[in-house]
């Protein structure tokens, strides 16, 4: 894994808008993965300005995203398709109809998932944007989750819970399950690109790069891809 530690969040934003920029210019009808949270939000207001400021198009982009909150709908506003609605979708050219997430209130979780898993089949992904856990985990795939494991229903960690109550109000708005793409679906990416920012995610990091590669901390997985590029705030950085 190539390990890329900047000053502060905005040069990891920087550093993050630059790679995917340059994907988009090379291959217009890239496809692209991407992760909602809060690390990637500098890195999608720079791709909103880059194609306010520089026209740069996404209109034969697709995209497909990690993970969506089980029975929250897609109207909900702590959902992941409004997310990116807000946060990209809706500030660049990119068609609705290429953009791809799971459907949180599906009736059929079985039948969600092997929809997604042969969307992700048909559409190899370019580059796999990711963010990190505090407790290691990737997309949704929690400590514990197999190496092998396709795109799945997740019941949410305490710890994850914990993380993402700031964005609910109260831990008890907090779905417990959500439909993830898998870790072995996330490895067949052409290209991953994992963004750290913040103390708290120091361990989770360290864990990654220096640990033993094992299931109990599901992002150390990425050390056996071939192009993995981890960007690292020096926060994030610090404890390796
Ligand atoms: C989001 C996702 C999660 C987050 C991770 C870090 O689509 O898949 O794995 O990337 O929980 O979240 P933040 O960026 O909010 O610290």
């Amino acid at each position: 894994m190539k390990v890329i530690v900047t000053e502060d969040y905005a040069a990891l934003s920087d550093a993050a808008a630059e790679m995917i920029v340059e994907l988009v210019k090379s291959k217009p009808d890239a496809v692209l993965g991407l992760a909602t949270g809060e690390t990637p939000l500098g890195l999608y207001e720079r791709l909103a300005s880059d194609f306010k400021a520089n026209g740069t198009s996404y209109k034969s982009v697709r995209v497909i995203n990690l993970d969506e909150y089980k029975d929250l709908p897609a109207s909900h506003p702590q959902s992941y398709a409004r997310f990116m609605r807000e946060r990209l979708f809706d500030r660049i050219d990119i068609q609705a109809g290429n953009t791809y997430i799971e459907n949180g209130t599906a009736e059929s979780e079985e039948e969600e998932c092997r929809r997604y898993d042969l969307l992700l089949d048909k559409m190899p992904r370019d580059l796999q944007l990711l963010g990190l856990g505090s407790n290691g985990h990737i997309a949704f795939n929690e400590p514990g989750t197999s190496f092998d494991s396709t795109t799945h229903v997740a019941e949410l960690s305490e710890s994850t819970l914990r993380d993402n109550a700031r964005l609910f109000g109260d831990i008890s708005e907090v779905p417990r399950k959500a439909y993830t793409v898998g870790l072995e679906s996330i490895m067949q990416a052409k290209k991953i690109l994992i963004l750290a920012s913040g103390a708290n995610k120091a361990d989770a990091v360290r864990g990654m790069i220096r640990g033993e590669i094992s299931e109990n901390l599901p992002a150390s997985i990425l050390r056996r891809h071939a192009d993995c590029v981890l960007i690292a705030d020096g926060e994030a950085a610090a404890k390796l």
